[in-house]
């Protein structure tokens, strides 16, 4: 039996154990031992909770941390203290990825563990892995993503007929989106996303704040209603283009020959284009509880097949990068077309 930890215990940390627990029988078959949550450490008084961290890494039974606190501190603290004894940490925080997620891969492979972070991109999603290991000899040109499902939840029913304060009211409504919002309207979390995935095709460290970044609060319903005269839909992109050397988040017309035209509500949807591959397009759940605890499970049974090993997330030498200011958007249009 292999034990594991999880810090933060809220919607996608109580989602690990779910699936630790449902899926014990296919997780014994790919491992060939079962696994089992041996501490949950969180701020709230919740029966069986520990809060303090050094119960967990003090425990030489504790061979993977799942950190699902969100936020940088104390969770970069925590994964420090991890990685420095050999415990591999599987993340869902993007936030702490793009801040420092360099330095934590580099603490990592020196203490001969693993800091694997595929739920911080596209929710559940197998897009990380994919990227490395099936397309590690592709020279990737261009990253095109719907990666934040509220905006595309709001983006989908303006669509249908509503301006954007009433589908934004309708996604709180719903559960998809924050009370306070601005990180997703604003467009902050695609940033953070296609800037981890700018990060490992490109070779080099780009950070949230290289992202040009332009949320949908000015998108209308008349938008709409012009962009559907011309066949086409209103999505926000995550772009990172490899040609330019540019990343950037903006609304985009998007034709209805494009794969990423249906991708609709709170769905995510990647395309990436290879030079040898050619198009490649990912769909799926970029959020939400199960989904994204899904992709945390499955970096938590790599790191269980590589005890005693790094496995190399291709983040621990990654120079800071220096990208261009992305094209101007067409003379007089309001909208880059993808
Ligand atoms: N929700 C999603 O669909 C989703 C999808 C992809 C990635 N993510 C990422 O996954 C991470 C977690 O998101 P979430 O939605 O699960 O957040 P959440 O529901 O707020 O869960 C975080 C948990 O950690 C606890 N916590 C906060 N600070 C702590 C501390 N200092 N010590 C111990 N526990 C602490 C929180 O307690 P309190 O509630 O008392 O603060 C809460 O139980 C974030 O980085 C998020 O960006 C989320």
């Amino acid at each position: 039996m292999i034990n594991i930890a999880i810090l933060g215990f809220g919607t996608i940390g109580s989602g690990v154990a779910e699936v630790v627990e449902k899926n014990q029988e296919e997780i014994k078959k790919v491992l060939g031992e079962n696994l089992h949550v041996k501490y949950i450490l969180d701020i709230r008084d919740l029966p069986g909770v520990v809060k303090d961290i050094d119960t967990i890494i003090n425990d030489p039974d504790i061979k993977v941390i799942c950190e699902t606190m969100g936020g940088k501190e104390p969770a970069y603290t925590y994964t420090h203290l991890a990685l420095e004894r050999g415990i591999s940490v599987c993340t869902s925080n993007k936030e702490l990825v793009d801040a420092h997620g360099v330095e934590l891969s580099a603490i990592a492979r020196e203490h001969n563990c693993s800091y694997l972070f595929e739920a911080s991109v596209g929710g559940g999603i197998p897009l990380l892995r994919t990227i490395r290991e099936a397309c590690g000899h592709e020279k990737i040109s261009k990253i095109a993503g719907i990666l934040n499902g509220t905006c595309n939840y709001i983006l989908t029913n303006m669509k249908a007929g509503k301006e954007f304060d009433a589908a934004l009211k309708e996604a709180q409504e719903n559960g998809y989106a924050e009370r306070n919002p601005a990180a997703d309207i604003e467009g902050h979390d695609t940033a953070r996303k296609i800037a981890i995935l700018a990060s490992l095709v490109s070779g080099k460290k780009i950070s949230y704040e290289q992202v040009d970044c332009e949320g949908i609060t000015n998108v209308t319903a008349e938008d709409f209603a012009e962009a559907e005269a011309k066949g086409m839909s209103i999505k926000l992109l995550g772009v990172y283009d490899a040609e330019n050397n540019s990343v950037l988040v903006a609304p985009h017309l998007v034709p209805k020959e494009s794969a990423l035209y249906n991708v609709n509500g709170v769905f995510n949807g990647v395309m990436i284009h290879g030079n040898m591959v050619d198009d490649l397009m990912f769909y799926g759940r970029g959020a939400g509880k199960c989904p994204t605890a899904s992709a945390v499970v499955s970096d938590v049974i790599e790191c269980v097949k590589n005890i005693g090993r790094n496995i190399n997330n291709d983040f621990a030498d990654l120079e800071p990068a220096n990208v261009n200011k992305a094209p101007e958007k067409p003379l007089g249009q309001k909208f880059r077309t993808l």
